[in-house]
């Protein structure tokens, strides 16, 4: 087919503008997730059950109390590349703000029906999903309320990251000592994606290794 004027004229435009080969592209470079600390409700005892989905147990028929979440995302490294078969381990409090951990003291009650720990690796692009229950607030020792967060132990092919995850539009992330300490709080902080046509309430967060 012949080309039209201007499509000619559009290509050649798009070649004059397009760099010459020798010219190496510019690679975006991203900020690493800050690290933080693994804290002392890493689970000493992991769940049998310990799939993507927090909110039931193997086993048991009921669901976890709370606001069901569902959490996805992309992990890549600084030149933006998506890093697959990273292993993600993720620990939470749940819906009362209770860590199924014999050193939390908080007197709220636990939850037979949560998971609060899950093992899981991503895909070939570098993604992660999860569906949990909104974890509350607790009373961090000396320092004050802890905001809702979720811990992430995450494992790729050269770097570790420990890190927190927090929720947008917290009143409690204000006044977080961690959050607050954090040198890149935007990072951490997931982004709100809107409920789905069930109520489930959608965030994406995505994490960047150094090199992978
Ligand atoms: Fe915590």
């Amino acid at each position: 087919m012949l080309q039209s004027r201007r499509q000619i004229l559009g290509q050649l435009a798009g070649a004059a503008t397009a760099a010459p080969a020798f010219v190496r592209p510019v690679q975006a470079r991203l900020e690493p997730t800050p690290n933080e600390i693994v804290g002392p409700f890493y689970p000493l005892a992991k769940p049998a059950d310990a799939d993507a989905d927090l909110t039931m147990v193997a086993g048991r028929t009921g669901r976890a109390i709370g606001q069901v979440v569902e959490l996805s995302g992309r992990i890549v490294d600084l030149a933006g590349r998506p890093v697959p078969g990273a292993r993600l381990e993720i620990w939470q409090a749940n819906a009362a703000g209770r860590y199924a951990h014999p050193s939390d003291d908080n007197t709220a009650p636990l939850d037979p029906n949560f998971q609060g720990y899950a093992r899981l690796s991503t895909d070939a692009g570098g993604t992660y999903r999860i569906v949990t229950v909104k974890p509350a607030g607790y009373p961090g020792g000396g320092r004050g309320m802890r905001a809702p967060h979720i811990h992430f132990d995450l494992a790729g092919s050269t770097d570790r990251l420990v890190v927190q995850m927090y929720f947008p539009d917290e009143p409690l992330n204000a006044a977080d000592a961690l959050l607050r300490a954090n040198i890149r709080p935007a990072m951490v902080i997931a982004n709100a994606m809107g409920a789905d046509a069930s109520g489930i309430l959608r965030y994406r967060w995505d994490m960047v290794l150094r090199t992978g």
